[in-house]
C-alpha cells in the first residue's frame, strides 16, 4: 500500500496533496478574489486575462510563484498568507485548465 501511495504522489503531486473540499474552496477563491481583479470568467480586468489559452505557454511553477509573491508595484497582492506553494500550484494547473 506503500509503495502504491508513493506512486500515486509521482504521478499526481499537485493533485494528491489536495483535499477535494479544499479544492472548493480554491475554486470558490479564484472565482471571487482573483475575479475582483482578472474578471469572473477571467477575461481579465485591472489584471490580465487568466483564461487557459492567455496562459497556454506560462509555466505552473512560474504562476504559483507570481500567485505567491504577487507582482511588487502592481495592484496583484501577495496571497502567501492565505495559500501554500502545493495550493499556488492548485490554483496554477486550475487556470490552465488541467485540474479535473
Ligand atoms: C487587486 C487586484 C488583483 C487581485 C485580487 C488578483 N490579481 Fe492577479 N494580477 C493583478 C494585476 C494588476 C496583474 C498584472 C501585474 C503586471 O502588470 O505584471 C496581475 C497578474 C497576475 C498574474 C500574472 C499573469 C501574467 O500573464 O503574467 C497571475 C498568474 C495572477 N495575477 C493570478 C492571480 C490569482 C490566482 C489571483 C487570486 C488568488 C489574483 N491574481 C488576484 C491584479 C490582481
Amino acid at each position: 500500500m506503500r509503495s502504491l501511495a508513493a506512486l500515486f504522489l509521482l504521478a499526481f503531486p499537485a493533485l494528491a496533496e489536495i483535499a477535494p473540499e479544499r479544492a472548493a474552496v480554491l475554486e470558490h477563491m479564484v472565482l471571487q478574489d482573483c475575479g475582483s481583479c482578472h474578471g469572473l470568467t477571467r477575461k481579465g480586468g485591472l489584471g490580465r486575462p487568466l483564461t487557459a489559452e492567455a496562459l497556454a505557454h506560462a509555466d505552473r511553477e512560474g504562476l504559483a510563484l507570481i500567485i505567491l509573491d504577487g507582482v511588487p508595484g502592481t495592484a496583484m497582492p501577495p496571497w502567501n498568507p492565505l495559500l501554500t506553494k502545493a495550493e499556488a500550484l492548485w490554483i496554477a494547473d486550475y487556470l490552465k485548465g488541467e485540474t479535473p
